[in-house]
């Protein structure tokens, strides 16, 4: 007898479906794709091991189920002449069985579930607090007990230290996740929401928003840099300075037109138009606190990639110019943004090649 699902149409849909399938799996392999399987953290790493229990417990119900099911396939499938099977209506020992096997699979991964979340509250002792807000499309990290240094898009933490998050939004729901330090919590306007992680290992740990949140979601990465204790404390008692005075005439020039150009009334830089992090008037500030800019390496929630050696500037004055604008992230930002990230709140004139290499110079200075 011809199996049906062999038939012309019905074989290319399979294929198709397998295809389709696959590709679905394989979008997850990039290069830069943070693995929930390679933990730098406690946090993590506890929601590691409840991963490969369910994953365990879930392959033996699949192996045993799908084996009974292709025996069963096999065995008892229709022969020419074969006779009516017997016909049964009811049967307890098998019906007990099928209902308390599965119980005894789901309550085994009920108790390691809540054992875990037990495991995740998190511990006393010293924390740094850090709230973290949720912009459509980027991330404010503000250090609640350290002076109200604030960043954005990069999460700079001490290793063995416990992170614990206040998570804020005054928009649109988005949700936090660093696949290798912590899962996903939403971040909902009018409920904060909290949460911990630490790093054990120093590194940079790719983090991203893991709820639509309109257009640019995808374009809302950022990342948590775990630095040993001593350099940690290095970059913080660099970010607690106010922004440095440029003494180069082009950065000079930047200076001025990032107060003449419209920057500053969406942007603070504490020293220039800001007296400190704690000026009130940081709060009406919708962008992204620039005070050291130049220690940053992530723009645009990540959707650019920069660097000062990208971005050299050469000539002055009215000749000031990018050396090569197609490799600056920071050139293509300043001179369309609504073409790199449509919809995002920065609104500009047309900036001159001249004035975006004069900004670039001043951005560099920030560090
Ligand atoms: Cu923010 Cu998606």
């Amino acid at each position: 007898m011809r199996m049906p699902i062999f038939r012309g149409t019905k074989r290319w849909g399979i294929v198709f479906s397998v295809l389709l399938l696959a590709s679905v799996l394989l979008t997850a392999c990039g290069e830069n794709s943070p693995s929930i399987l390679n933990t730098a953290g406690p946090v993590a790493a506890k929601e590691e091991g409840l991963f490969w229990f369910i994953l365990v417990v879930a392959t033996i119900v699949f192996v045993a189920v799908e084996s009974l099911l292709i025996y069963s396939i096999v065995r008892y499938r229709e022969r020419p002449n074969s006779p009516l099977p017997k016909q049964t209506h009811g049967n307890n020992t098998i019906e007990i069985i099928w209902t308390v096997v599965p119980s005894i699979f789901l309550f085994a991964v009920l108790i390691v579930t809540i054992y875990t979340m037990f495991g995740l509250v998190q511990p006393a002792g010293p924390a740094l607090d850090v709230k973290v807000v949720g912009h459509q499309w980027w991330w404010e990290f503000d250090y609640e007990n350290a002076q109200n240094v604030t960043t954005a898009d990069e999460l700079v933490v001490p290793t063995g230290t416990i992170v614990h998050l206040d998570l804020v939004s005054d928009n649109v729901i988005h949700s936090f996740w660093v696949p290798q330090l912590t899962g996903k919590t939403d971040v909902v306007p009018g409920h904060d929401n909290t949460k911990w992680f630490q790093a054990d290992k120093v590194g940079t740990y790719k983090g991203e928003c893991t709820e639509f949140c309109g257009t640019e979601h995808a374009n809302m990465e950022f990342y948590v840099i775990a630095k040993s204790p001593d350099d940690y404390q290095t970059w913080l008692s660099g970010q607690e300075q106010a922004a440095q005075t440029p003494t180069d005439a082009n950065a000079q020039a930047g200076k001025q037109l990032f107060l003449t150009a419209g920057c500053s009334v969406c942007h603070g830089i504490v020293g220039n138009n800001l007296t400190s992090f704690t000026d009130p008037t940081a709060q009406t500030k919708v962008g992204p606190n620039l005070t050291h800019f130049g220690s940053r390496t992530t723009i645009a929630g990540g959707v650019l990639s920069w660097s000062p050696t990208s971005c050299v500037v050469t000539g002055s004055g009215s000749s000031a110019q990018i050396a090569d604008e197609a490799n600056c992230g920071l050139y293509q930002w300043l001179h369309d943004p609504q073409a790199v990230k449509p919809g995002n709140d920065m609104l500009i004139r047309q900036l001159s090649d001249t004035e975006i290499a004069q900004l670039v110079a001043y951005l560099e200075s920030l560090t």
